[in-house]
């Protein structure tokens, strides 16, 4: 696939309109999936109704595209304060005078029209909101970021299943245990990729001594043996605030997770089965990642050490977009995009391996790593602060490459997610790594 910026003006109206109908089609089938009250229902407290995610994503469409780009009239300037994701907190939103569905439906459709209608006449000028289309792009990936967190909202959901996709893929290739990523200096974080969001730029060398990291993420069955070797009662493994974390909040378990005789089920999207000991553990918080980590005689991932074995390439010295190259995700590389409703087992991708054969870091699950989110030396806020600077500062930790519900849109090497290390509602898991022993590191 040509990237976008080898496209030609036309080119890159034509993709951009395809990418806007592709991740509308998903936030469609999101809310057309139950009914009117449970769109309108809260269905945690940290969590917003369906409903609010549905306008919320028009009007950032409004805002950035309709009158920023296209300095075009406001179609409802009085929502603005509704739908504002820092001026109301999730809790409070099921109780805000919200746009009924049908009524989302109708500002998100008006919204559309009049961007198809900028899209045919905007000149792709070198003014940074939109060379390459990038504000478009922008768009296009926090439409996908809310979709996969109205993806998680429904896995909160009570009620019949709502939610169908086939199963995973099969395992095709024996995983190792661990890979050696050898010592020195590779180039993190880019300046060339045209959607990459401020947080991702600009690219830097990082040099990193040599290490051992995990060739799949962690699985259920090794996450059983952390459990039944009284991982969540050892306070030997945990930090004090993740240890103060688990007695507080009552932690036994990967969330969804309950007792089934002699084993455990899970519960995904409505529906219970027995747990799979060879997918990818999911729903654990930070603090449980590093306890895990502590109890298996290692420790997370910092996070050049997790985008090292992601993207770089020993044969060249690049960093790669993704494991297997620049070219973008097929269903051959990677599980995301909702088009499965649960991590593969490991083994499934062997295509979307590093050149290291590290597999499955992009898709499956978002790995925490153990670094606070921070911005890159030279950092500037684009296009402005609140997309990610004023999250930047020890309370939120890392995760890394995308999960079953990450789109391709939102997904590459460089992108940074974070969220607070209690948080586990989200899709994460982890990957362990250790500093390399003098016999390994051939040094
Ligand atoms: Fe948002």
């Amino acid at each position: 696939m040509t990237t976008i910026h080898e496209l030609g003006a036309e080119q890159l109206r034509t993709r951009i309109a395809a990418e806007l109908e592709r991740t509308r089609a998903r936030t469609a089938g999101l809310t057309e999936a139950v009914d009117d009250a449970d769109l309108m229902r809260q269905h945690s407290p940290i969590m917003s109704p369906l409903v609010w995610d549905l306008a919320h994503v028009g009007n950032q469409e409004e805002l950035w595209l309709v009158r920023d780009v296209g300095g075009r009239e406001p179609v409802r300037r009085d929502i603005d304060d509704l739908y504002d994701a820092f001026k109301q907190p999730r809790r409070d939103r099921p109780a805000l005078p919200l746009l009924p569905p049908a009524e989302a439906r109708a500002y998100l459709a008006t919204v559309r029209d009049k961007v198809h209608d900028l899209l045919d006449r905007v000149p792709f000028t070198d003014r940074p909101l939109v060379a390459d289309g990038f504000a478009f792009g922008m768009i296009v990936q926090h439409e996908q970021q809310h979709d996969e967190t109205m993806l998680a909202t429904h896995q909160l959901r009570v009620g019949p299943p709502a939610l169908y996709a086939p199963d995973p893929p099969q395992p095709r290739a024996r995983v190792a245990d661990e890979v050696l990523v050898p010592a020195g200096e590779f180039t993190m974080g880019t300046f060339t990729d045209p959607w990459a969001l401020d947080n991702e730029r600009p690219a830097h060398p990082v040099d990193l001594p040599a290490y051992v990291i995990d060739a799949a993420p962690v699985t259920n069955g090794r996450y059983r043996e952390f459990i039944a070797d009284g991982g969540y009662d050892d306070p030997r493994w945990w930090s004090e605030a993740g240890w103060a974390h688990r007695t507080e909040a009552g932690l036994t378990a990967p969330m969804h997770w309950r007792r089934d005789g002699d084993g455990w089920a899970y519960q995904r999207f409505g529906r219970w089965s027995p747990v799979r000991d060879d997918e990818p553990v999911v729903h654990v918080c930070w603090y449980e990642a590093q306890a895990y980590a502590a109890w298996a005689g290692k420790r997370l991932p910092t996070e050049a050490e997790w985008e090292k074995a992601a993207r770089w390439d020993p044969a060249t010295g690049r960093s790669r977009r993704y494991p297997w190259g620049d070219g973008e995700p097929t269903a051959e590389h990677a599980n995301l995009g909702q088009r499965h409703l649960w991590p593969a087992p490991v083994g499934a991708y062997p295509a979307g391996a590093s050149p290291l054969g590290v597999h499955q870091l992009i898709g499956d699950v978002w790995e925490w790593t153990s670094s606070p989110f921070r911005g890159y030396p030279g950092f500037a806020a684009f296009p402005y602060r609140e997309y990610s600077e004023v999250f930047f500062g020890d309370d939120h930790r890392v995760l890394r490459g995308g999960s079953f519900g990450t789109d391709r849109a939102a997904c590459r090497g460089t992108f940074r997610n974070w969220d607070y290390p209690i948080r586990r509602q989200i899709f994460s898991g982890f990957r362990c790594a250790r500093d390399a022993r003098p016999d390994e590191s051939g040094r």
